[in-house]
């Protein structure tokens, strides 16, 4: 990677600030996933094991800056103490004069974490008096929030303009997966896209037009694509306002016609422009309403009965891409295929996570529907990498610059 690391600066005695991504669900006053907390624990044990004085910082929900109490990062303070073995001092809210002679107690060695950081208006503001403050805590400045680095924050970004910036291990690992999976991807690369708006992935169409082989649309966002491919998609949830847009978007790989429909299998029916080939559903799996008791079937992607609805990819879709899957050498995930929060619509996400765990290739699943359908799915062990970023994920594979990455120092 391009970026310092924490490998590449001595830590022994510095004071360092850490900004984590230690936004967790809390739940009556205890942590509920704590994925994001135990991703970080290389970061923090790796500091202490150096023998710095560690300060960490984090947000927590979206306090709108100013303290409110079931935002408070001390239950996260609680759970941390118990997996690292050793008590995390809990900095409380108050004046940058507090902060500050709470935060110089903390010995080589002692590790405290920040009240929320959100709870200070100044920091969603990227205010450089209060970055200047946050940096006169440190020596150094580590950043591994890499859920947050498209964010330009005072604990962020701000911070980097007074402290040296360095990426933390989390950030490393993420940055490698997703940037170089997108940059420099071993072929051939196949990336699978869901979610609910085609408008919401415009960008990244655009940007991995030119550089996946194969590009498969399921999930809400391929009933827009099929709608304005001419096919009449019934009670489906669609954006028809946004047709136009989707014809448009499709234009960099070749349009949107229909014989861009793969029949079964690669090299069926792909488009042959910018030599990435498309696939949609094939089959769907439509319901008569919107709810898990739903009567349920199985029908081909241009017969979904008047008055039912998309809320899956079939087992044909399934079974074609993953013949793709075989093929590919990397395969990036962004957005769930079908309703995976109810079991009824959850078969399409939990095949691909299936068929992408059976691929030889390396296989990166980005935001927080697709980390969390392929975790239901119980196939998260076997991915190369779960990102812990959904926006940050997203802006990441969109091209976009993210001010929390650009910040750190080269190597
Ligand atoms: C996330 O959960 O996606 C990150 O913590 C960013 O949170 P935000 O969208 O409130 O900035």
């Amino acid at each position: 990677m391009a970026k310092k690391t924490l490998r590449d600066i001595d830590l022994k005695g510095k004071r360092v600030l850490l900004r984590s991504e230690l936004n967790v669900p809390i739940k009556e006053g205890k942590v509920g996933d704590d994925t994001r907390i135990r991703a970080e624990l290389p970061t923090i044990e790796y500091i202490l094991g150096q023998g710095a004085a560690l300060i960490i910082m984090t947000h927590l929900g979206r306090p709108k800056g100013q303290p409110v109490a079931e935002m408070s990062v001390k239950p996260v303070a609680e759970y941390l103490t118990a997996k690292l073995g050793r008590s995390v001092i809990h900095i409380p809210y108050g004046s940058e004069g507090e902060v500050k002679t709470a935060a110089a107690a903390v010995a080589p060695g002692q590790v405290a974490l920040l009240e929320n950081i959100r709870f200070w208006p100044q920091e969603e503001k990227n205010d450089p008096g209060f970055s200047r403050f946050l940096a006169s805590l440190g020596d150094v400045y580590i950043n591994d929030a890499f859920g947050t680095a498209h964010r330009a924050h005072c604990s962020t970004e701000g911070v980097g303009h007074f402290l040296p910036a360095i990426a933390g291990f989390l950030m490393e690992k993420e940055i490698t997966f997703l940037q170089e999976a997108v940059d420099q991807p071993k072929r051939p690369l196949a990336v699978v896209m869901g979610g609910s708006k085609v408008s919401d992935k415009i960008a990244l169409i655009e940007n991995l037009a030119g550089k996946a082989d194969y590009l498969l649309f399921g999930g809400a966002m391929a009933n827009t694509l099929l709608a304005a491919q001419g096919k009449d998609m019934g009670a489906s949830k669609i954006e028809s306002d946004k047709l136009h847009i989707a014809r448009e978007m499709m234009e960099p790989v070749g349009g949107l016609g229909e014989d861009s429909q793969s029949e079964s299998g690669i090299g069926k029916g792909g488009q042959k422009q910018n030599r990435c080939q498309i696939y949609y559903p094939e089959d769907l799996v439509v319901a008569d309403r919107f709810s898990e008791d739903a009567a349920t079937k199985i029908v081909a992607c241009d017969r979904v009965p008047a008055g039912w609805m998309a809320l899956d990819i079939g087992p044909a879709t399934v079974k074609a891409w993953s013949a793709v899957f075989d093929q590919a050498a990397t395969i990036i995930w962004n957005g769930p295929l079908g309703v995976y929060e109810m079991p009824a619509f959850a078969k399409g996400s939990a095949g691909v996570a299936r068929a992408m765990a059976a691929s030889p290739a390396m296989t990166i699943v980005g935001g927080g529907d697709a980390v969390a359908a392929v975790m239901q799915a119980g196939y998260g062990e076997q991915m190369s990498h779960l990102s812990t970023g959904g926006g940050a994920s997203l802006e990441l594979l969109e091209g976009k610059k993210l001010p929390g990455i650009e910040i750190l120092q080269d190597k």
